[in-house]
């Protein structure tokens, strides 16, 4: 898909779809008002028969309008005036995506940048455009034998802006805008991808490729690393499996080498069966979901290295199966972490935080500035926050901080759980240091409890992206998040003078 900024008037649009709003109750915005001029009332007259009243989630596709050069105009609902904030943008935009797709349209100009949207600048709705663009163009069909009818989608992407001043800040948050969808598609791939072709190999070399591509560090740790490592609860999950584990490294330098890094790390099962601890059949293939944070690293790799952003990161993901077996980890086996602390598996379902253990563990050796870990965690997560918001946790309130309002910047947002020390009795094991799971009650705060034993060491947040990361039902499919969350805060970090 090809983008492009550019200071325009609406009657210069020769080839493209021209794209104006109109909010509830038939009110043009300038952009509109002015085709009105061009072609003498027609759209005045249009609007007055009825044919739009400018609600949230409607949009009208005129063709060949007197006075006008371009083809087509879609007029876009907006909803109430008063009421236009961030989320009326992007649905507003994601209407016009929706309507243009089966049109034959295949490019459009925008005239939506300029309309006021509370709290958000312009920056913000050119970055929103460029990726809810690319986001309407994805399809997964890979795995189909015959493609489905090649549907011409939207080719080029022109955003119109009034202001020269803007022009700068337009590009840089076009480009971002783009990167970031860009990295979500990679991690929406990699979630869809069927679990007998995304194996924790494939992944490994997923993780090589976008090493060559983006010239990137990798290194694959294979199992017998692991052992050297004295990874004992990453290895005590892959016992069931087949399919050999890897612990991947990915290294992305965009400052000097005295900068610390952010590392992220992501949880990377590439199938969850819950081990001896079974899980029942039911919604058991969306388990091939449960690499999605691992994925969610991939992609924002990409997305950062695709703009070169000057900040260091690093990606950590631990992969494995979780499988049951004749050599599986059973309830009641006791092993010993790379920290040295030892652990009671009660429950092998609770197999996220073990494999999560070792690699923060792991992290340690990079001097990190921060550490994110990002993981399908708890199905406690999906009951606290349904699937809106993704769980967060922290031992450090400013990197909190900063991952609420990237969250808020990106619309992909977080909603903070308490990490106090209250929780972690729950986690008292009779036979070891400590169970790996803390009883029913506050699944998702045990869970980063338990993970709270490994990152003491440095400033750490954790994403329960358990109930975020895909779509079950008619449309299930990833969401490439938080891809778009991640991403934000790394800017705001390149951003940030230290
Ligand atoms: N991958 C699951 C969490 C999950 C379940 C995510 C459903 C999304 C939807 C995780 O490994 C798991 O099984 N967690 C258990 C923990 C429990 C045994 C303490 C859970 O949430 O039931
Ligand atoms: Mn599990
Ligand atoms: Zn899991």
């Amino acid at each position: 898909m090809e983008f492009g900024i550019k200071v325009a008037t609406t009657d210069k649009q020769r080839s493209a779809c021209v794209v104006v709003g109109i909010f509830e109750s038939k009110k043009m915005t300038d952009a509109a008002k002015e085709l009105d001029r061009l072609s003498k009332g027609y759209i005045k007259e249009i609007i007055g028969q009825g044919d739009l009243e400018g609600k949230a989630n409607t949009a009208l596709l005129l063709h060949k309008i007197p006075n006008l050069q371009s083809k087509r105009v879609l007029l876009v609902g907006l909803g109430k005036e008063q009421e236009f904030g961030g989320s009326a943008f992007i649905a507003a935009v994601q209407t016009t995506f929706r309507t243009l797709q089966n049109t034959g349209t295949t490019d459009c100009a925008f005239f939506l940048s300029d309309i006021p949207v509370q709290k958000r600048d312009n920056a913000w709705k050119v970055m929103q455009i460029a990726k809810l663009a690319v986001e309407s163009n994805y399809r997964f069909d890979q795995l189909k034998s015959k493609p489905e009818a090649d549907k011409k989608g939207l080719r080029k992407i022109t955003i119109c802006i009034g202001n020269r001043a803007d022009l700068a800040a337009g590009e840089e948050a076009l480009s971002q805008g783009a990167a970031i969808a860009h990295g979500m598609s990679l991690t929406k791939d990699l979630g869809n991808l069927a679990p007998n072709i995304c194996t924790p190999t494939y992944l490994a070399e997923q993780a090589k490729e976008l090493a060559k591509v983006y010239k990137l560090k990798v290194t694959v740790l294979e199992e017998k690393d692991m052992e050297k490592q004295g990874m004992g609860a990453l290895l005590a999950v892959a016992r069931g499996s087949h399919q050999p584990a890897k612990l991947i490294v990915l290294e992305y330098q965009g400052k000097g080498k005295k900068e610390k890094p952010v590392v992220l790390v992501g949880k990377g099962v590439t199938f969850d069966t819950g081990g001896i601890s079974l899980k029942p059949a039911a919604d058991m293939d969306e388990m091939k979901y449960d690499m999605s944070g691992a994925a969610s690293v991939l992609g924002t790799l990409k997305a950062v290295a695709e703009v070169s952003l000057p900040v260091n990161v690093v990606g950590i993901i631990p992969a494995t199966e979780n499988m049951p077996g004749g050599s599986a980890t059973k309830p009641g086996d006791v092993v010993t972490s790379m920290s040295g602390q030892t652990i009671e598996v009660l429950n092998t379902d609770a197999e996220g935080r073990l494999i999560l253990c070792d690699a923060l563990t792991y992290a340690e050796r990079f001097n990190p500035k921060a550490v994110i870990d990002i993981a399908t965690l708890t199905g406690a997560c999906v009951i606290a926050l349904g699937h809106v918001a993704t769980g967060l946790l922290s031992n450090n309130e400013a990197l909190s901080q900063a991952l609420i309002k990237a969250g808020e910047q990106a619309a992909d947002q977080v909603w903070q759980l308490p990490l106090w020390d209250d929780y972690q009795d729950l986690l008292k094991s009779n036979f070891a240091d400590m169970a790996n799971i803390g009883g029913r009650a506050a699944g998702t705060v045990t869970a980063a409890c338990f993970l709270s034993r490994f990152t003491k060491k440095y400033h750490w947040a954790h994403l329960d992206i358990a109930g975020t990361a895909w779509k079950s039902g008619k449309e299930k499919g990833s969401t490439g998040r938080p891809v778009p969350l991640l991403t934000n805060y790394l800017i705001a970090q390149a951003n940030a003078k230290n």
